[in-house]
């Protein structure tokens, strides 16, 4: 492959194979020295237009535990200030010679755009509403380590489904793997398609958590509201938040997650922060983890790609 850019353009089998190399580098990750020479000669441009804690620096320490050169670009100081566009900016950086581009970016199909650009490949790592496949795939092996089967696996994710990049990529992944989801928000925070999904919807979350087995938590992404979609934040996490009273429904088996960053009080109740059932760390840990497997297969077969094309 040479680009990843959506859960869709790997499939079940894409999934399973970066799962498998991520196995791998588990194991590397438990050394005293975590660091292999896998990508050494690599040079790999961290490109993000848009705020990131976990998804940059966990791109960032995965590029360097497998021994590439990592280009830090800042768009909040770079000449994107001064009007520069952004097929100009990425040519640019290009042609300081890259050999993989990571990047976010506020608007839906942007990495897609960037792919046709350049000849290097390009990672997504967050476009708009549209896609966020690395977090997808890190949710994945979370529960994956946990030892569940994803055929039949009951999947719940709440809250605002309509804004969310994570949510879209994460039905992909988790149906194709065959897991049963079940979307749970109100009629605002879902998309007027959502009937072509492939999940079940909910409007009442206390109805879903006895037969839940992974609850995935959403964040109210008010930053990409451009009107009130919920009377209060308050009325939210009233009807829709993890509180103690409704994480005592859950099963003790179940799992409860979140891709961070977590509003504590909206989405989550600080109290159910620190239940033994949250695996919320896992996820950030997992990232590293995942991201160099994803790192290593697209440059360890995107000039094989490129000579076939
Ligand atoms: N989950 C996620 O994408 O977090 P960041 O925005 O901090 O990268």
């Amino acid at each position: 492959m040479k680009d990843l850019l959506t859960i869709a353009d790997l499939g079940a089998d894409g999934i399973h194979e970066i799962m498998h190399a991520a196995d791998s580098f588990a194991e590397v990750c438990q050394r005293p020295i975590p660091k292999v020479p896998a990508l050494r000669g690599k040079t790999i441009a961290s490109m993000f237009f848009e705020d990131s804690t976990r998804t940059r620096t966990s791109f960032e320490t995965a590029a360097k535990r497998l021994s590439a050169d990592v280009m830090n670009f800042s768009a909040s100081s770079s000449s994107v200030n001064k009007g520069e566009s952004l097929r100009d900016t990425v040519e640019t950086i290009e042609a300081m010679g890259v050999d993989a581009i990571i990047v976010r970016h506020r608007s839906s199909g942007a990495p897609q755009q960037i792919s046709r650009w350049a000849n290097a490949s390009v990672i997504n790592a967050g476009d708009g509403w549209h896609a966020h496949p690395t977090q997808s795939l890190l949710d994945v092996y979370t529960i994956r380590e946990e030892g569940r089967s994803f055929e039949g696996l009951r999947i719940a994710i709440v809250g605002d489904i309509s804004h969310s990049r994570v949510a879209r990529s994460n039905i992909e992944a988790f149906t194709l793997l065959g897991a049963e989801v079940t979307l749970v928000a109100p009629p605002t925070l879902l998309p007027p398609y959502v009937e072509t999904l492939g999940a079940k919807v909910s409007h009442d979350i206390d109805t879903v958590l006895a037969n839940t087995d992974v609850l995935y938590l959403l964040r109210m992404q008010n930053e990409r509201m451009d009107q009130a979609l919920v009377p209060s934040l308050g009325e939210y996490h009233r009807a829709f938040g993890l509180t103690p009273d409704r994480a005592r429904k859950l099963a003790d088996s179940a799992l409860i997650m979140h891709p961070g960053p977590m509003n504590r009080g909206i989405e989550i109740s600080p109290e159910v922060v620190d239940d033994p059932r949250v695996r919320v760390l896992n996820q950030v840990t997992n990232g590293v983890i995942v991201r160099m497997a994803v790192l290593y297969l697209v440059l360890s077969t995107a000039g094989a790609d490129r000579s076939d094309a």
